[in-house]
């Protein structure tokens, strides 16, 4: 069995090898995303493909994956919009995506942005990385454990990062659309306006659905604490981010940490330094930076998540090929 793997990052090479151990399919680990007819034709010879976000099975791509005996197109992502499955069950391709991993990466990264802006920690080593040694009022904090912190959406990386909070010594509340038993010893379920009167730091951790517009909205943020921090480890879409600006530059927000930003294809993964970028919130959001911290997408940019997505792609695969289905086939 042939496989290709596209987006794969240095990093990820010791992995995709230790992992393909227990498989023993015949690799080919590439660092170029599937976007363009000469990354499609990397996949010649080849049974199967694997890919990353940013990788796009279209209708054309996928018949030339036919055509050249390519018979199975797979993810090692949770979302599978840039796979077009409807051609690909026309056309007998069998695909397979990962519905989950480790959701303390995520987890992890909004709580070490959460406190970067609580501790003012980039703010002050921003400083002392120029000599500046002075303290002053910007670098007073107040303790995590006098803080109450809103999860909102408690689902598999939500209620991890209430975990985290918790062990922490914050107060949590949480709020999800569809309440959750059993988690009580972790966290007190409110209603949405509750958790945004009280909270000190706001985690949202809801799934973006497009008939739901978006979720962080002017009147979400108007409903916040004063002076409070915003955190958005889910997805951009789900923020109006020219409100966001407006309530960081008010002072409305204290501090605002993104993992995700609407139309980050664009700017995220590539070195942009001296150049404008394409949309001017973005831009003005940027230079807010150290009350606005923006990471590329990194939530699942870890030891763990990587081993998992590779260990349940090569499961699919496996799966698919000795028995012809898999329980994460896309359907
Ligand atoms: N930054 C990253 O790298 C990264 C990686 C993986 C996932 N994510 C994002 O994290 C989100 C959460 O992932 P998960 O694995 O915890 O999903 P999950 O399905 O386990 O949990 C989502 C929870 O949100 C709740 N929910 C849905 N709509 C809601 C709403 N309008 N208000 C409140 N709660 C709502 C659901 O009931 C569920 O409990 C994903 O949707 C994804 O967008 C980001």
């Amino acid at each position: 069995m042939k496989v290709l793997c596209y987006g794969v990052r240095d990093v990820e090479i010791p992995i995709f090898e230790q992992v393909n151990q227990s498989f023993g399919f015949d690799l080919t680990l590439v660092a170029d995303y599937l976007n363009s007819s000469e990354t499609a034709a990397l996949a010649k010879g080849h049974d199967a493909v694997i890919l990353r976000g940013n990788c796009f099975a279209t209708a054309e791509v996928l018949e030339l994956y036919k055509e050249w005996g390519v018979k199975y197109v797979l993810t090692r992502t949770v979302g599978v919009n840039h796979i077009d499955v409807a051609h690909a069950k026309e056309l007998g391709l069998k695909t397979a995506y990962v519905p989950f991993y480790s959701p303390n990466a995520i987890a992890e990264l909004a709580v070490s942005l959460a406190m970067m802006l609580l501790r003012h920690t980039a703010y002050t080593v921003q400083k002392t990385a120029q000599q500046d040694f002075r303290v002053d009022a910007a670098m007073f904090s107040k303790e995590i454990r006098n803080c109450k912190v809103g999860i909102v959406g408690i689902g598999r990386i939500g209620l991890t990062t209430a975990k985290l909070f918790k062990g922490l010594g914050a107060e949590v509340l949480a709020y999800d659309a569809f309440p959750k038993e059993g988690v009580e010893d972790i966290c007190r379920q409110v209603s949405l306006e509750e958790l945004l009167h009280e909270s000190d730091i706001v985690s949202v951790h809801a799934p973006f659905i497009p008939e739901n517009g978006r979720f962080i909205t002017r009147e979400f943020i108007a409903n916040m604490k004063d002076g409070s921090i915003l955190i958005n480890t889910a997805r951009g879409e789900l923020q109006d981010a020219q409100a966001l600006l407006e309530a960081v530059q008010s002072g409305k927000l204290a501090g605002l940490g993104l993992d995700t930003l609407e139309g980050e294809g664009e700017f995220f993964f590539k070195d942009l330094r001296g150049h404008k970028l394409a949309d001017p919130v973005v831009e003005e959001l940027i230079q807010l930076y150290p009350r606005v911290l923006v990471t590329p997408h990194i939530g699942s940019y870890t030891d763990e998540a990587a081993l998992n997505m590779i260990d349940t792609s090569f499961t699919n695969l496996q799966d698919l090929m000795l028995t012809g289905a898999s329980q994460n086939e896309i359907e």
